[in-house]
């Protein structure tokens, strides 16, 4: 480790030290959820299974809560509900990352872990240079860089980044997020047989491909892998205009269902389907756990939407992760389930039988700020809504087929609201945190992830119905 880098954990740890009981003194401040112990949080990077445990390494500026030169941050878990913060894995010290180690992920060989990041340099005239760097350790913790591994290839800009790596038939294989020269967005393919020389294969969709001509002008982290036999891209698409429903957020997140011909190499695919209906999540992340389970972790927040109004600003501290959310195909589409170990972050059960007629009643729970909400046998003529704080309202509205998640922008001057499609409504799933909602629709059908920030004394939530309706509650407290 060089004294630079030793210099940047040094203030990194400092600034840690002066402002983390600001930034959990904050009443927004989340209990089950990853944040970053003061700074910005974005992307999840890394993540992985290994021996015994579960790590997720983090996007982190520890010094303000604006972007900038990102640090990897890291997390372990052998339960997933309880996290250990480990010592900073990455500091941006070296030529190749000195205005960030970007995005990245993690595989392992021989016993090592093998990190794989984009190193984010600007010139003296600000200009982007990209440089995918590799970075091995022996027992997960501490890692030695190793420098850069792949170029930007002729015909893209350094809009070239986020590599996710895996081994297919004894070759290993890297996925970048990558910008043309014609500034559309692509995902282009290198391979490797030691994961220290790799060749570039060319791009296997985007713009050109599957006919998808105007889609988007760059594609952010992209996500490969094989699932119940179909091969499954996952990618964050910026420049989609909003249409109807889709794409109302600054950027996406979704995914392609299809098939990777490693000879050629193409992904074959369908249509791009967002991963969830929320206002909060992007640059999502899987990994596969001994039991075989693809798990996914995501950002909670989109970049460039509304982040310098988070009030959680005022402590120190921006951001978190989404719960994992463990993933199956069911046809063509992807359903997401919150990992059944979340069940042992559950106190104080309470089970209720509601039936309403033009009505509407309090859940009684005992802390809003950390509560699980399950509504299943759901009878309903005409639909009904569930109110969260003050400042977020659930509400399926039958006639119309559709089901609406409207909160208070972070400003507090607007209603915001985000809906999709679904004729028949039988289960939905909450997770209410400080600051943050995840709505599991139908059993993983839909998702929707949320921040909001609801006054401190605002805690009621409450379930209203015009028609008649009838539902039974399971309610619990969490941690
Ligand atoms: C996505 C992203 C990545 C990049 C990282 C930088 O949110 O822009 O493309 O590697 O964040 O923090």
């Amino acid at each position: 480790m060089t004294a630079h880098d030793q210099e940047l954990r040094r203030r990194a740890y400092e600034e840690v030290a002066k402002k983390e009981s600001i930034a959990n003194s904050d009443p927004h401040r989340q209990h089950f959820h990853i944040v970053p112990p003061v700074g910005l949080l974005n992307d999840p990077n890394g993540v992985m299974y290994w021996k015994g445990s579960y790590h997720v390494f983090f996007q982190w500026q520890p010094f303000q809560t604006g972007h900038g030169a990102k640090f990897w941050g890291h997390y372990t878990t052998q339960d997933v509900v309880n996290w250990k913060r480990e010592d900073i894995a990455l500091a941006p010290s070296d030529w190749f990352d000195k205005n960030g180690c970007y995005s990245g992920s993690a595989v392992t060989k021989d016993d090592r872990l093998y990190l794989f990041y984009t190193g984010n340099v600007r010139d003296q005239d600000g200009n982007r240079e990209t440089y995918q760097c590799l970075a091995v350790s022996d027992d997960g913790l501490s890692f030695e860089k190793k420098g850069v591994v792949a170029r930007l290839p002729e015909g893209y800009t350094p809009h070239f980044r986020d590599p996710k790596v895996w081994e297919h038939e004894g070759t290993w294989y890297m996925v970048i997020g990558a910008q043309t020269e014609n500034l559309k967005g692509q995902a282009v393919l290198f391979a490797s047989d030691n994961l220290t020389e790799w060749r570039f294969l060319g791009p296997i969709t985007g713009a050109g491909f599957n006919g998808l001509d105007d889609f988007g002008y760059m594609w952010e982290c992209p996500d490969l892998f094989s699932l119940q036999g179909s091969d499954v891209l996952i990618v964050s698409p910026q420049g989609l205009e909003a249409d109807d429903f889709r794409y109302q957020n600054v950027y996406q997140s979704g995914y392609f269902v299809g098939r990777l011909d490693y000879n050629k190499p193409e992904l074959k695919h369908g249509d791009f389907t967002e991963l969830d209906q929320g206002f909060d999540f992007y640059a999502p992340q899987t990994l596969e756990d001994d039991k075989g389970r693809r798990i996914l972790f995501a950002w909670m927040a989109v970049p460039d939407q509304d982040e310098g109004a988070h009030p959680t600003i005022d402590y120190h501290w921006i951001h978190c992760m989404t719960l994992p959310r463990q993933l199956t195909l069911s046809g063509r589409k992807l359903i997401q389930q919150p990992l059944p170990e979340l069940k042992a972050m559950r106190r104080n059960e309470k089970n209720i039988q509601i039936s309403m007629h033009g009505s509407s009643g309090l859940l009684p729970i005992e802390k809003p700020e950390r509560a699980e909400i399950l509504i299943e046998d759901i009878q309903t003529e005409s639909g009904f809504s569930i109110s969260i704080r003050g400042t977020a309202v659930f509400s399926f509205h039958k006639d119309e087929g559709i089901i609406k998640l409207e909160r208070t922008s972070f400003d507090g001057k607007r209603t915001e609201a985000r809906h999709c499609r679904m004729n028949d409504l039988h289960t939905v799933h909450m997770f209410i945190d400080a600051s943050s909602l995840e709505v599991f629709v139908n059993n993983g059908e839909e998702v929707f992830s949320a921040r909001y920030f609801p006054f401190p004394g605002n805690d009621e939530v409450t379930v209203s119905s015009t028609g008649k309706s009838a539902m039974s509650v399971g309610i619990w407290t969490l941690m």
